[in-house]
């Protein structure tokens, strides 16, 4: 069994993601994460994120099973994220261990931007999640000040819509809802009501 869940930057998807698989017993990976830590990996060695050799090598060398990942949560990262995930190279490096991740019994959650359309194209059920941009400015900016980081929300929200542009207009995996993804808009839901209305999903498709 694979759930697949994409959309935008700080939509709700990961949160999502992880409390979809606590319900029903399966494991959860956040691919975000992943490509964070080879953006980490190039800031570290002071190498320019535009640098595809070191963002290839970099993705090759990493080993997806061991994450710091409260490190990695920064929007700093994230934004650099999405600049070395557009390299069709960086992507390749990481799919078997996405791929291999989503096979593994007795079920899996992963979420990301491309899952539904290239990572698992037969997942059993996909969910594209979308929320109105100041919704999300708004979450991601409240998530920050609780970590202890300085967040302005408007700022918050022009990192969010530059992101999503890059992510939705790079040729490689850009982020799109599958054909057969079912729509989730998370803009007026608490997060009991986003899993209420994910599990409802899930339960219809099984
Ligand atoms: O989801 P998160 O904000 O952690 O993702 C960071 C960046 O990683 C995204 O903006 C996107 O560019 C990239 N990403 C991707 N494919 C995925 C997951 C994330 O390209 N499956």
């Amino acid at each position: 069994m694979i759930i697949a869940i994409d959309g935008p930057a700080a939509s709700g998807k990961g949160t999502l993601g992880k409390r979809l698989a606590q319900h029903y017993g399966y494991r959860h990976l956040d691919t975000g994460v992943i490509y964070r830590a080879v953006a980490k990996m190039l800031l570290d060695q002071g190498f320019e994120l535009t640098d595809e050799v070191r963002a290839v090598a970099a993705a090759m060398a990493l080993d997806p099973t061991k994450f710091d990942h409260p490190e990695l949560k920064s929007q700093r990262i994230g934004d650099a994220a999405s600049v070395v995930s557009a390299f069709p190279k960086v992507r390749d490096a990481l799919v078997s261990f996405q791929r291999q991740f989503a096979a593994d019994p007795p079920g899996a959650v992963l979420d990301g931007r491309d899952i539904g359309t290239v990572i698992c194209p037969d997942a059993d059920v996909k969910i594209f999640v979308v929320a109105d941009p100041q919704v999300r400015a708004r979450r991601r900016t409240l998530e920050a000040r609780g970590r202890g980081e300085e967040a302005d929300e408007a700022l918050v929200l022009a990192d969010i819509i530059r992101r999503d542009e890059r992510d939705r207009n790079r040729a490689a995996a850009p982020l799109k809802a599958a054909a057969d993804a079912h729509i989730l808009d998370n803009s007026n839901l608490d997060i009991e009501g986003g899993v209420r209305a994910a599990i409802a999903i899930v339960e219809a498709v099984l």
